[in-house]
């Protein structure tokens, strides 16, 4: 796994304050940002005797399925991605669902309401294949595990290497609230982490994450805090000084970002530092997630 580079940002919109990125977008052209570093443990060795398949969940423009789609075809397994909403036959596939099926992911299409289930119940899943066999291994929505959040821990020893010392303060988009976790315990209470909620409602993510913390084996951590206020109206929504700012970002400092986190994480900072936020913090990092095939979205959201 190539080491992504720490790129000192150059912009009048976090005036006053030295910032550096992750650039993890460039980890790989297709598994990109956290999505390499949440699956490099979590997918099964390749050639695996035990497992030959693997399922998980996500929307239509799920940057956790397209990815798994690729990673799965390059460890020669099989994978099926169940998928939010149901569909009619005539109902074009977006451009996401498009790049799963060539990489050989077998869709299911699901309802809202068994899809709220699949978040909640731990083996509802199986309902939905037929292959009952013991070598399928389940990755729930986001790739949300313990093995993810282990592979994201990596990214923080790279941050420390390159910085020469630990970061003051390392700042990240959260969704399922995996990639913040490993971030947390890869600071082993050096230094402090914010999370950007991307979702509404995420007032669970403090807790989500103190657990997955606690089960990777360091004890309780309260060096991090949760943002809620810069969602946008939620998941995937965006507001036009959103679009406005992610536009003026991207005409700085030429790093493509999209406004479903890292355009909403780098909002926020931006915010912050007009608040004075990071007074007497130095090395501030932000982690850029990757994420950049989601744009296409944008113009033709179903
Ligand atoms: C591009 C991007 N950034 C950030 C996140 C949030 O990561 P997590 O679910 O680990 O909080 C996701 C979702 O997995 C994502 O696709």
């Amino acid at each position: 796994m190539q080491v992504t580079p720490l790129q000192q940002i150059e912009s009048g919109l976090f005036s006053g304050y030295k910032i550096w990125m992750k650039r993890d977008d460039l980890l790989h052209p297709i598994v990109s940002g956290n999505k390499y570093r949440k699956l490099k443990y979590a997918l099964p060795k390749e050639h695996s005797k035990e497992i030959s398949t693997v399922v998980s969940m996500g929307g239509p423009w799920s940057n956790h399925l397209h990815a798994l789609a690729y990673a799965c075809r390059e460890s020669s397994l099989s994978s099926i991605g169940l998928v939010r909403g149901l569909r009619k036959d005539s109902d074009p596939l977006t451009a996401c669902l498009q790049d799963c099926v060539e990489n050989g992911m077998q869709l299911h299409f699901v309802s809202r309401e068994d899809y709220r289930l699949l978040r909640e119940i731990p083996d509802y899943w199986r309902k939905f294949i037929s292959n009952d066999s013991p070598q399928v291994k389940w990755l729930a929505e986001g790739g949300k595990s313990i093995e993810a959040m282990r592979g994201v821990t990596e990214v923080v020893e790279e941050i420390q290497l390159q910085l020469g010392q630990a970061a003051d303060v390392i700042i990240c988009p959260c969704g399922s609230g995996t990639t913040m976790a490993g971030i947390v315990l890869g600071m082993k209470g050096k230094g402090r982490a914010i999370g950007v909620a991307a979702v509404q409602n995420a007032g669970f993510l403090s807790s989500t994450i103190l657990e997955m913390v606690y089960q990777g084996g360091t004890g309780s951590r309260d060096n991090f805090e949760i943002l809620t206020e810069f969602d946008h109206g939620g998941f995937a929504k965006t507001s036009p000084e959103l679009l406005d700012f992610c536009d003026h970002f991207t005409a700085e400092t030429q790093i493509p970002i999209e406004p479903v986190y890292t355009g909403k994480m780098l909002y926020a900072v931006a915010e912050l530092c007009s608040r004075k936020y990071f007074n007497n913090m130095h090395n501030i990092v932000l982690l850029h997630t990757g994420g950049l095939q989601g744009i296409r979205g944008f113009s033709s959201q179903p």
